[in-house]
């Protein structure tokens, strides 16, 4: 009686925990996604990335920094989740979108860095051609203020509150010079002010810039590996890599925000995971649109036109291409 009792309650936990993850949200993704298709993903994207962390601890900010470039483009790029993909449907067939295991595997190196988790609507699709050019444009240039930021970022359905702490991305990862140079070239920059000993520092460092893009800069000078909130520190002593970074803790529209980031890490930590969770699920496609690609670095079927060139180019494939 106790054992037909407690199954029952079993049962009742476990359709309760599938009708809950089951639930699909109007964009038409859902926790429960892969529940059914794919059970063991989430385990093999953490498998996969512990691994790849501990080789290299740069995969974190290059992962987070891929997801928001195919979150205002489209594409996506990187090996690690091609393998993610390769290891995924060898166990579960080809059902889980390269999109999705992006958007997983960022969640997990995150984790890896110290950052915080968050749970992932799942189900999107992959776009079957690489991002147009005029949507690259938008991605925004590290030289612009917090009202050109609020501009660009509103454009795209994210907040000013999601700008602060999306920024604090920042917290990690590397930066060439030419995307700072502009902070003490001329002269020490005033607009934002940045601290001069720390102008001086990055500018005889770029100064042997030689060959060209070979320097590196770390993004927070304080603890350049971890995932915290001490990017927002180095935003309070005008340690700021970037103009855009260093305006957030000037503009009137950000600072309190940014200080209040700088002064309590958990409230940090609880925005970021809400705004990455909105920025993963921005221009998702879903249903029968996109497809699943089985290859992350191109669509299944090359655009009509690059099909054109490369027929026209090549003789030997040219009847090939046209009997398909
Ligand atoms: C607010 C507007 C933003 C601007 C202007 C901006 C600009 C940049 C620039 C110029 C770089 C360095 C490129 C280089 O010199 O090699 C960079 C790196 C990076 N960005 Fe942003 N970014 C912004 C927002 C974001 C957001 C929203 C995220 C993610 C949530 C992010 C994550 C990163 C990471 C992790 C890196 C380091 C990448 C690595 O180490 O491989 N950025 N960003
Ligand atoms: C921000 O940048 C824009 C475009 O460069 C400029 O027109 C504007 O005056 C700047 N705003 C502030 C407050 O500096
Ligand atoms: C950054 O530069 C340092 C030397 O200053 C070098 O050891 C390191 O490998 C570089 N990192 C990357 C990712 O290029
Ligand atoms: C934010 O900036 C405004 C305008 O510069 C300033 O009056 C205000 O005191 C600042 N707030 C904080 C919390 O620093």
């Amino acid at each position: 009686m106790a054992s037909t009792r407690a199954a029952i309650f079993l049962a009742a936990l476990i359709c309760g925990a599938v009708a809950a993850t089951g639930e699909v949200q109007p964009n038409g993704l859902s926790l429960g996604f892969h529940d059914n298709s794919c059970p063991i993903l989430p385990y093999i994207v953490k498998l996969f990335v512990k691994v790849a962390f501990k080789k290299d601890a740069g995969i974190a900010p290059a992962l987070i920094r891929i997801l928001f470039h195919d979150c205002f483009p489209q594409g996506c790029d990187g090996s690690l989740v091609d393998d993610i993909r390769a290891a995924a449907h060898a166990a579960c067939g080809p059902v889980v979108s390269c999109t999705d295991i992006l958007a997983l595997a960022t969640r997990d190196a995150l984790v890896e860095a110290g950052g915080p988790s968050y749970d992932l609507p799942l189900g999107r699709r992959d776009a079957l051609a690489p991002a147009p050019l005029n949507l690259v444009i938008t991605l925004p240039a590290p030289s612009l203020n917090a009202t050109a930021l609020i501009s660009s970022f509103g454009g795209r359905g994210l907040s000013v509150t999601d700008l602060v702490a999306l920024s604090g991305a920042h917290t990690f990862g590397i930066s060439h010079c030419n995307s700072f140079r502009n902070r003490f070239t001329p002269e020490t920059d005033t607009d934002p002010a940045i601290d001069p000993d720390f102008a001086a520092k990055l500018k005889a460092k770029c100064d042997g810039d030689v060959p060209a893009g070979t320097v590196n800069q770390t993004l927070d000078v304080r603890t350049p590996n971890k995932f915290d909130n001490k990017y927002y520190f180095d935003l309070v002593a005008k340690q700021g890599l970037f103009k855009s970074d260093q305006g957030l803790i000037v503009d009137s529209a950000t600072n309190r925000t940014a200080i209040r980031f700088a002064l309590n890490q958990k409230a940090f930590f609880d925005q970021f995971a809400l705004s990455m969770v909105k920025m993963s699920q921005m221009d998702v496609l879903t249903g029968t649109q996109g497809e699943i690609r089985l290859s992350c670095t191109v669509p299944n079927k090359p655009a009509a036109g690059i099909e054109t060139v490369v027929a026209a180019t090549d003789d030997e494939d040219e009847g090939l291409a046209t009997d398909m």
